[in-house]
């Protein structure tokens, strides 16, 4: 299979580079309106850029009818976030909440998950996750129909029940990454290859 990107179907094009760019780590953001609505959505157009403070970027498209999706709309507005980490059993309510829904709706209600407050910032975390980065948005970026939006990290959580011997349990963590079509991955288990 090959595809000259400039003659390419759109979708074929998607679905490929989707395929190919894995696993993705997936950013489930949640983020509050300026009206006080709680948002969350899940985006693997995700990665940590930097440790040091730890700075994260998403990519986020824009809706079919152009208009920016409400991640973007409440980041720009209230400029803060949570970056919920995702366990395997939560799979399911993350692809709900991926959902194009109207800005009125609260995607914690639309999903059955619980809110909890964060520590540092005027978000709700998702309560069945087990780890967070509590976020502040630095600075947006546009790169064709995409915004880059940069996040850095005030406080990073981990549930004390995923940690063993100081270090993250991925066995309990359980967490996972995209992959194409509708496929995820485990980023644990027993084909862990540890390297040195
Ligand atoms: C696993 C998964 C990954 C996704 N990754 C992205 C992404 O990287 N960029 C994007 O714009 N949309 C992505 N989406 C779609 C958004 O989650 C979806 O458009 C969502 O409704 C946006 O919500 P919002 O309008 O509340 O921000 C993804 C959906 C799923 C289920």
């Amino acid at each position: 299979m090959r595809l000259v990107v400039e003659k390419a179907d759109p979708d074929e094009l998607y679905e490929l580079v989707l395929s190919l760019v894995v696993p993705r780590p997936v950013g489930w953001l949640s983020t509050v309106s300026a009206d006080g609505v709680p948002n969350l959505a899940p985006f693997s157009f995700f990665n940590a850029v930097c440790d040091a403070p730890p700075v994260f970027v998403v990519s986020v498209s824009r809706r079919d009818d152009g208009t920016l999706k409400d991640t973007v709309k409440n980041l720009l507005k209230t400029r803060e976030a949570v970056i919920n980490v995702a366990s395997e059993e939560l799979l399911p309510a993350l692809e709900k909440t991926g959902e194009e829904v109207g800005p009125e709706v609260d995607e914690f209600e639309l999903a059955g998950l619980t809110k909890e407050p964060a520590r540092l910032v005027k978000v709700p975390r998702v309560k069945e996750a087990k780890a967070f980065f509590e976020c502040r948005f630095v600075k947006r970026e546009s790169v064709y129909d995409y915004e880059l939006l940069f996040l850095e990290a005030v406080l990073v959580e981990v549930r004390d029940e995923v940690i063993r011997d100081g270090s993250v349990d991925y066995e309990k963590l359980k967490p996972v990454g995209r992959l194409g079509g509708p496929f995820y991955a485990r980023a644990y288990g027993p084909c862990k290859i540890q390297v040195k």
